[in-house]
């Protein structure tokens, strides 16, 4: 299979993906800003890289025509969103039906949208974790393929308890893409995650 990794910032979870010795074939990494740090760690592995500008474009619509053009010409099979910060209009989610992934830095349906860790400290909540989904048009709400949960310790603040979750991250992601890979989880007519694998 051929995947395409969307960035926008510092990248970690794609190259996590990057060095994860994946059953597939990364054809792509596509950035919509042209300093995001994670291109340069994608070009030091010899991946081709685009960036789509999103301010180029008059609105979402327009935007996500472009980004669709570019990674259907990687013949792409799965697009996986690795902390790519625009929101996808519901036909560019519908036209990947299936093959859209996300990771969230949460335990969801619990802290969809932005400042998760800050938010689960606030509230108290005593375990923490992250997501990995099949994306939909409703927001960090897809199918569930994957979770990984972590400890709330006393004393953290968002940024302690952010990098016990990206571990996680960097080890649960690899894990989804390489069932993707290999056919063993999958989204059936129903909008449900089914899967066949014995691990
Ligand atoms: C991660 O926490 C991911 O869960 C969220 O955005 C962050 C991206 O980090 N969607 P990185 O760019 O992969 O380092």
């Amino acid at each position: 299979k051929r995947i395409v990794i969307l960035i926008s910032g510092r990248g970690s979870n794609m190259q996590a993906l990057l060095e994860a010795n994946l059953p597939c074939r990364i054809a792509a990494v596509i950035s919509n800003r042209a300093d995001a740090q994670g291109l340069e760690i994608a070009r030091m592995h010899g991946i081709p890289v685009a960036v789509i500008p999103h301010n180029n474009y008059p609105d979402r619509a327009a935007f996500d025509a472009a980004l669709a053009e570019i990674i259907d010409s990687y013949a792409t099979d799965l697009v996986v969103l690795a902390g790519f910060m625009r929101i996808l209009t519901a036909n560019f989610v519908e036209r990947y039906r299936g093959r859209l992934i996300n990771i969230h830095p949460s335990l969801l349906p619990a802290y969809p949208g932005i400042d998760t860790h800050q938010r689960a400290l606030q509230a108290g909540t005593r375990i923490h974790g992250c997501t990995v989904h099949f994306v939909t048009p409703d927001l960090d709400h897809g199918p569930i393929i994957i979770q990984a949960a972590v400890p709330v310790l006393r004393d953290d603040t968002p940024q302690s308890l952010s990098a016990r979750v990206l571990c996680e991250e960097h080890r649960i992601y690899p894990q989804a893409v390489r069932w993707l890979c290999r056919n063993q989880v999958w989204l059936d007519e129903i909008g449900r995650v089914a899967s066949d694998r014995l691990e």
